[in-house]
């Protein structure tokens, strides 16, 4: 298995956020990660990427403890993209994206060919290639996302973790972030865990989906036994049902938007 965790638990000082998490990944499955705010996602995706040490348990990539592995060597087999990850405004995108792949080039060695193909694809597969040279500061939100996505993706690592990749896009660009990740899973056999507040679009691209609530894992399968459980409606506290919208394809959730329309009634 890619990924696993057992066990996990994750406490920032008194505050339990994350108690005895269970993950277990195919090769090349796309797992969403769902739950309201505050839920234990984000925590859960850093203690996945060997970024926090859990107060129990442990997460594996092939069988091997993250905790016993070099950051180097976990940047080689997993690529992390947090929630709101940082870099100087004054770095331009091709720069941001040449970090991505830094894990693959050798402390003496420069980057190879190989590499700067890893480069060009990681720019084009999200649409960056004439912004390459754009500093940070001069992105609008949806494409520094985009500058921050190309650069996991230049890693070429075989698990990818992505905190609400789409949360800054607009549509047409969350379909596609979407379609890329579905891509890279079926073609490349990449495994995906990606935190996403989008219930349908999490049901759509995934293969399963965990959902947490307080730290607590609620749910783990498909998406459709997700979809029959009418834990959406609870855990979310919301009104809505799921509808079909066609053979082979996945329930959709659709909301009521009642309460919020019509206040005081
Ligand atoms: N660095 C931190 N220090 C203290 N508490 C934190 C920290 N990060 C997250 N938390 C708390 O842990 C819980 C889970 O947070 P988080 O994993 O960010 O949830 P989600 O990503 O689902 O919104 C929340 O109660 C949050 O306030
Ligand atoms: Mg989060």
């Amino acid at each position: 298995m890619p990924l696993t965790c057992s066990q996990l638990s994750v406490r920032y000082g008194q505050r339990q956020a994350l108690s005895s998490f269970e993950l277990s990944l195919q090769k090349g499955e796309i797992r969403a990660l769902i739950g309201p705010n505050g839920s234990g996602k984000s925590t859960a995706l850093q203690a996945l990427a060997g970024l926090i040490t859990p107060a129990d348990g442990h997460a594996a990539i092939k069988g091997m403890p993250v905790a016993s592995m070099s950051r180097r060597a976990i940047a080689r087999k997993l690529a992390f993209l947090p929630q709101q990850p940082s870099a100087p405004g004054e770095m331009t995108i091709a720069q941001l994206v040449r970090q991505g792949r830094f894990s693959h080039v050798g402390l003496f060695r420069s980057y190879v060919r190989r590499d700067e193909e890893a480069i060009e694809w990681a720019l084009e597969s999200t649409g960056l290639t004439s912004l390459a040279d754009r500093t940070l500061q001069e992105l609008s939100g949806g494409e520094r996302q985009r500058a921050w996505i190309s650069a996991a993706l230049a890693q070429e690592a075989g698990i990818l973790l992505l905190d609400e990749p789409t949360s800054f896009l607009d549509i047409g660009y969350q379909v596609e972030v979407l379609d890329l990740v579905h891509r890279l899973s079926r073609e490349k056999g990449v495994t995906v865990v990606m935190a996403i507040h989008d219930i349908n679009q999490a049901i759509a691209v995934s293969d399963r989906i965990s959902l947490l609530e307080k730290g607590e894992l609620r749910f783990d399968g498909k998406p459709r036994a997700l979809a029959e459980s009418g834990l959406i409606e609870k855990t979310f506290r919301v009104k809505g049902q799921f509808v079909e919208v066609g053979p082979d394809k996945p329930p959709h959730f659709d909301v009521e938007l009642a309460r919020a329309l019509s206040p005081g009634v």
